[in-house]
């Protein structure tokens, strides 16, 4: 099955996952490094201290891109790398790292995609704060007047925030990522505007360099919710799912939490029944500058769950039946995941949809034959294009695919314990070997999807 004639194929990473050279060129600590350095954080005590060394070993890793026919390439900036101090002093030195890397990209032939927050936000500033502090809101837009400035001439396609779920909700909410706090709702939906109204300005920075030419987008996550029959019924019931507030669900893993308001400028009313108490004064006038015009949404979808309709058309889960299909990570492999979510997005909102991540972790390891062989990664992806591409059939107008990972990394709170790359990394030589799946995504590239079979 061919995927439309400019589809965008593409593998992705994020800076704390492999750079590594936590502390060289200016670089100051992030949450992740002071995070992963309390005992019992992370598993094994690991930490991205080293990672995969992409700091110094970008060259031969953009090099791996190209033998893997990379025609994109998803990577974010490193904050305490630009703005070691949160604001202020910019540090050119981390500039020509991420300047250096572009250039690679763009003499390989490969498009940089640009995400400028996946994380790591600059210790300092957690310490003054972070995400609840209002003043954060003008420290990013520094940040990204510092990345633009030097980035602006050469990429085009931006992502201001990688999982906003993530870094509020397991972050903010309930302490398993960094900085590991527990706080209540009252804080997390002041964290949640300010770094809505953070995107929004962010959005006006880059348009002001780049107008029309930059292709601007941000990245929520969700589990899609998939109905159990194509019934009308089921299907209004898996759309309910996704974009209702519902009792069984933290109101932070609700997708149109943040959906709603960048692209419809407005908060669900269900939501907003909940939350009105605790945001901040004055919200109503900032809903215009979240809402700015961007180019995509891109989602990053990794699983999903089945659910059909009630007789009051109300969602109701399937149970997962024994011994259902899980990865290394213990996620269900559910092979319409890339099916719904995106194709309910593009109808809510129609706004084209970018995968900016999907992928698996496995139990890889470098066979007696020198290989990594790696049926499972090549089946699940096989599925879940398949559902992409059903989703397209069905109407909806997706722009593009990234790999979750181009390679084996940093897998936050897990550690090194799961690998989710193309690209195997023995973390003790930091010697990479591209696995089965990556020279098979390779020719699903080369044949624009058409080796997809229904
Ligand atoms: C994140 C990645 C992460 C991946 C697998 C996403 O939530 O954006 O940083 O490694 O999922 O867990």
């Amino acid at each position: 099955m061919a995927f439309p004639p400019d589809f965008t194929w593409g593998a992705a990473t994020a800076a704390y996952q492999i750079e590594g050279a936590w502390d060289e060129d200016g670089r100051k600590p992030s949450i992740w490094d002071v995070f992963s350095a309390e005992p019992g954080k992370i598993w094994n005590g690991d930490t991205g201290k080293t990672a995969c060394d992409h700091y110094h070993r970008f060259r031969e890793d953009v090099a791996l891109m190209k033998e893997l026919g990379l025609p994109a390439y998803r990577f974010s900036i490193a904050w305490p790398r630009i703005l070691p101090d949160g604001r202020g002093k910019i540090n050119q030195k981390g500039l020509d790292f991420y300047s250096s890397l572009v250039d690679e990209l763009l003499s390989a032939g490969i498009e940089p995609w640009v995400t400028l927050y996946h994380w790591d936000l600059p210790q300092v500033l957690q310490e003054q704060g972070g995400w609840l502090n209002p003043a954060i809101i003008d420290a990013f837009v520094e940040y990204t007047q510092a990345v633009v400035g030097a980035l602006g001439d050469r990429v085009k396609h931006w992502m201001t925030f990688n999982e906003p779920q993530c870094f509020i909700g397991l972050s903010l909410q309930q302490g398993v990522q960094a900085p590991g706090l527990k706080l209540p709702a009252s804080s997390i939906t002041k964290a949640v505007h300010h770094v809505l109204v953070a995107h929004g300005k962010a959005v006006d920075v880059l348009r002001a360099r780049g107008g029309s030419d930059y292709c601007i987008g941000i990245v929520p996550t969700t589990q899609t919710m998939i109905p159990a029959t194509e019934s009308p019924q089921d299907i209004e019931a898996a759309r309910r799912a996704t974009f209702c507030h519902t009792s069984v669900r933290p109101i932070i893993w609700t997708l149109s939490l943040f959906t709603d308001p960048l692209f419809l400028g407005t908060y669900p009313s269900d939501i907003l029944e909940v939350i009105e108490k605790d945001l901040p004064q004055g919200w109503e006038k900032d809903m215009s500058l979240i809402n700015r015009k961007i180019d995509f949404c891109g989602i990053n979808l990794y699983s999903g769950k089945r659910l059909h309709a009630d007789a009051q058309g109300n969602p109701v889960m399937n149970p997962v039946p024994a011994g259902f299909p899980q990865t290394a990570i213990k996620w269900f492999v559910e092979d319409e995941t890339l099916r719904w979510c995106p194709r309910f997005i593009h109808e809510r909102y129609k706004i084209p949809v970018v995968i900016a991540e999907n992928g698996l972790s496995m139990t890889d390891w470098v066979h007696l034959d020198g290989k990594v062989h790696d049926p499972q990664r090549i089946d699940y992806t096989h599925r879940y294009l398949r559902g992409l591409h059903k989703a397209i059939e069905d109407g909806a107008e997706i722009k593009g695919y990234f790999h979750w990972s181009l390679m084996d990394n940093f897998e936050w709170s897990e550690g090194y314990k799961e690998r989710f790359g193309l690209v195997y990394v023995d973390f003790a030589t930091q010697k990479r070997t591209i696995k089965d799946s990556g020279y098979w995504y390779k020719e699903v590239i080369q044949s624009n999807g058409s080796l997809i079979t229904g």
